[in-house]
């Protein structure tokens, strides 16, 4: 983490109430994997090119089909309103002025609705993704998809990691289980079976398998980006699927704890996948490097969580939209140092293992 980005994070946790604040920092377990998925980018080096022409480089790209200022996008994260009172509507301003996709979390405290028209408000060729629990009442499933599709999302973020809730050692020492009574999962209004207020008010089902995924295709057009994709046998299943995209993740060491980071696992799913569809990553993501790194052993784009919640925290729509402007310009500096004229250059020839010698 760069010192700056730590800085605000601990300006966060000043902030806010250490229950919340630990919600959003804190991970399932030992908080192992948490950990690893930043220490996984300093133990890699990058290994620059020199004398070549960057002068003219743009790192705007899109992502399927949509958009986006720069290979990267803003993950979802639950709850918003526990950061700041206006919630997801100033995170999807932030990230709407930084030019970037955001994937609005099911468990959203601000309707989508009211998400997509808060980015649409700074700029109308904004993009905001719908990420996606199957619920076990398939009725519950689909309406959520016309929830997310009649407020314009653009794909649907299915979460896979989580046939059930991770065990969050910091959440039951504070016994955090209800949402303060001025704010619940909005997304959840309305819904059979659900009241919304509890922290864990987003249903969970281990009974889950592809067959599930395959009535979810049914219900809609919209892309299908499978979220929460470690192991490379699942990698190929859901090319075989036809997913339009995965995102190597393990929820931020939030889900099984002690799996590997995820940009461990990228370079054997990257192989596995063989270009056939594009290939995300989240998890430790806090600098340029990381996304120069990240990009270079094979993915497409990467996604930002937690930093996006500091951000938030501290200045609102401006925060996110400094975090996000930040690591923009740490990104091209990268770039601009390893000799990079276009982003089809990053490729694993620029890393290596720290230590190690070529
Ligand atoms: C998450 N994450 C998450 N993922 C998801 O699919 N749906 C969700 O509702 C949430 N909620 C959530 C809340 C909080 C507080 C955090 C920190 C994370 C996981 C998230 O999308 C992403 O995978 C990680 O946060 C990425 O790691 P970093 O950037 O936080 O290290
Ligand atoms: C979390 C759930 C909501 O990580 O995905 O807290």
């Amino acid at each position: 983490m760069t010192s700056s980005l730590a800085a605000l994070e601990q300006r966060a946790r000043e902030l806010l109430d250490l229950v919340h604040y630990d919600y959003f920092a804190g991970g399932a377990g030992d908080e192992i994997t948490l950990a690893d998925n930043e220490q996984a980018f300093r133990r890699l080096a990058l290994l620059p090119r020199v004398l070549r022409d960057t002068s003219s480089r743009s790192i705007a790209t899109n992502l399927l089909g949509d958009p986006s200022s720069m290979p990267v996008f803003v993950s979802p994260t639950a709850f918003h309103k526990l950061a700041h009172p206006d919630g997801e509507r100033a995170t999807a301003r932030g990230v709407a002025a930084a030019g970037l996709i955001l994937i609005a979390s099911m468990a959203g405290t601000v309707a989508i609705g009211e998400v997509t028209a808060a980015a649409q408000d700074v700029d109308r060729e904004a993009r905001v993704w719908f990420q996606l629990y199957l619920q076990p009442d398939p009725e519950v499933t689909a309406e959520l998809v016309r929830r997310a599709k009649r407020a314009g999302c653009t794909a649907l973020v299915v979460t896979v990691d989580s046939p059930v809730h991770g065990r969050r050692a910091r959440e039951d020492r504070h016994g955090f289980h209800d949402l303060p009574a001025n704010m619940r999962a909005e997304n959840m209004r309305g819904l059979p079976g659900s009241t919304g207020d509890a922290v864990r008010s987003i249903a969970m089902s281990s009974d889950f398998t592809w067959d599930h995924l395959r009535r979810l295709r049914e219900m809609t057009d919209l892309p299908l980006v499978l979220k929460g994709i470690l192991h490379p046998e699942d990698a190929r299943l859901a090319v075989e699927f036809g997913a339009d995209a995965i995102v190597v993740s393990n929820h931020g060491g939030r889900q099984l704890d002690r799996t590997p980071a995820s940009l461990d696992a990228l370079p054997a799913i990257a192989a596995a996948v063989a270009d056939r569809i594009p290939v995300f990553l989240d998890g430790g993501v806090r600098c340029g490097s990381d996304v120069a790194l990240a990009l270079a052993l094979g993915a497409t784009a990467v996604g930002v969580g937690r930093p996006v919640l500091w951000g938030l925290a501290v200045g609102g729509d401006k925060g996110v939209t400094d975090v996000l402007d930040t690591l923009r310009s740490e990104f091209e500096h990268t770039l601009t140092l390893c000799g990079i004229a276009e982003l089809s250059e990053l490729n694993t020839s620029l890393v290596i293992t720290r230590g190690a010698s070529q």
